[in-house]
């Protein structure tokens, strides 16, 4: 018997080590992570310039609260900022936290209560993440939400004209929608929504939290379209695996976010800001973001070419390291398959199957996912008699 509430459904594999790509499994199972904790492990499993700063941090100090002055919480504010071409950082724990927090600034400073996001968004599980979320499965039983969130339609500007009036606060959405089928925002729609905020008064909110930290070959995925946000929200691949989210914004929203005004014990704490210090020094990185680009365009391609008119498959697409399979049955028999030849990948939605390698990924590795991925597609389009 489990003493766990049974909130996931779990797989039958036990990690026993991670290193790099890989997980070992209790059994001596050895796979190939292309999950990387839900896009959170970026660098991989145990990357030692994070282990090493970790481990410094874990000599000097490891909680003393946000009543102190902490020089590698600037420090880890400054890089952050300056990556998301913006001016002011709160640290929060989770995706979650990160968002709940952008929307309680968006209507603090706006004095507005109306926010839009999108149909198959997600934005987390808290009470203003769950109602910002555009999924009913995820509000099932939890109501009544929070009000005053709309949902307009991803890639259909009208459907947000529809909604948007000067009460709005804010526009909250994913450049790429992950949870939601990985769906990548088209550029004239992007644009087309910056536009909109500007002419009422709205603030624009990306929730790079998957889509963030090099995931896309940028440091932020907006940036891949020349946008300018009011606030970017942050977490997952941030701390590579240690807890740590963070609420990027703009210089004018700063009086808004005063002493007293929004808070968290844990947020921002030594060890976690230590982690991002190290993860944002190597991944923002130009030459590695390019390389990410390169093998983000590699895999794609690689992919496209195997399923070139198999019956069985929609679409492949995606950017950078963040792709998306879109089956046309549901993906579910595909996953255990997979990982009966050693493959870690994640679904997305009924139909679509998520490949989140770590972005340190070598070709070798990611031939190694598409023959296991041609091996199982072909044994179930094709049963052996
Ligand atoms: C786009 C997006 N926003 C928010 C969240 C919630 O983050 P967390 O699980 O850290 O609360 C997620 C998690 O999957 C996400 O993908």
């Amino acid at each position: 018997m489990s003493y766990l509430f049974q909130t996931y459904a779990r797989w039958d594999v036990e990690p026993e080590i991670a290193e790099g790509s890989y997980v070992t499994d209790k059994k001596g199972k050895q796979y190939l992570d292309f999950t990387s904790g839900i896009g959170v492990c970026n660098l991989g499993h145990q990357p030692k310039v994070v282990k090493d700063a970790i481990e410094n941090q874990l000599d000097q100090f490891w909680h003393v609260s946000n009543l102190f002055t902490m020089e590698k919480q600037e420090q880890a504010a400054k890089i952050l900022a300056t990556a998301a071409e913006m001016d002011a950082v709160f640290f929060a724990n989770s995706g979650a936290e990160a968002n709940e927090a952008a929307i309680k600034l968006a209507r603090k400073a706006t004095g507005k209560t109306k926010i839009i996001t999108f149909k198959q968004s997600f934005h987390g599980r808290t009470f203003a993440t769950m109602a910002a979320t555009g999924q009913e499965k995820i509000k099932h039983g939890f109501g009544p939400m929070l009000e005053k969130f709309t949902y307009a339609t991803f890639n259909d500007i009208d459907s947000l004209k529809d909604l948007l009036d000067d009460e709005v606060a804010a526009v909250m959405l994913e450049v790429i929608q992950g949870e939601g089928g990985v769906h990548v925002g088209t550029q004239d729609f992007l644009k087309a929504v910056e536009t909109l905020c500007h002419e009422h008064q709205a603030l624009l909110i990306m929730d790079e939290i998957q889509t963030g930290i090099g995931r896309t070959g940028k440091p932020f995925a907006f940036q891949h379209f020349g946008l300018s946000p009011d606030i970017v929200t942050s977490a997952k691949g941030l701390g590579s695996g240690l807890p740590i989210g963070a609420v990027i914004g703009k210089e004018n929203l700063k009086p808004f976010f005063g002493p007293g005004s929004h808070g968290s014990t844990f947020g921002g704490n030594p060890i976690s800001v230590a982690a991002a210090i190290a993860t944002m020094g190597i991944v923002f990185d130009e030459v590695f973001l390019q390389e990410v680009e390169i093998k983000g365009e590699y895999l794609l391609s690689q992919l496209n070419k195997l399923f070139h008119g198999n019956r069985l498959i929609k679409e492949v697409r995606g950017k950078g390291l963040m792709i998306g399979i879109e089956f046309e049955q549901s993906i579910q028999p595909f996953l255990p398959e997979l990982r009966e030849e050693g493959i870690l990948a994640l679904p997305a939605g009924e139909n679509v199957l998520r490949l989140l390698p770590p972005l340190t990924v070598s070709i070798h590795e990611i031939e190694q996912c598409i023959a296991g991925l041609k091996k199982v597609v072909n044994e179930i389009t094709e049963p052996a008699i």
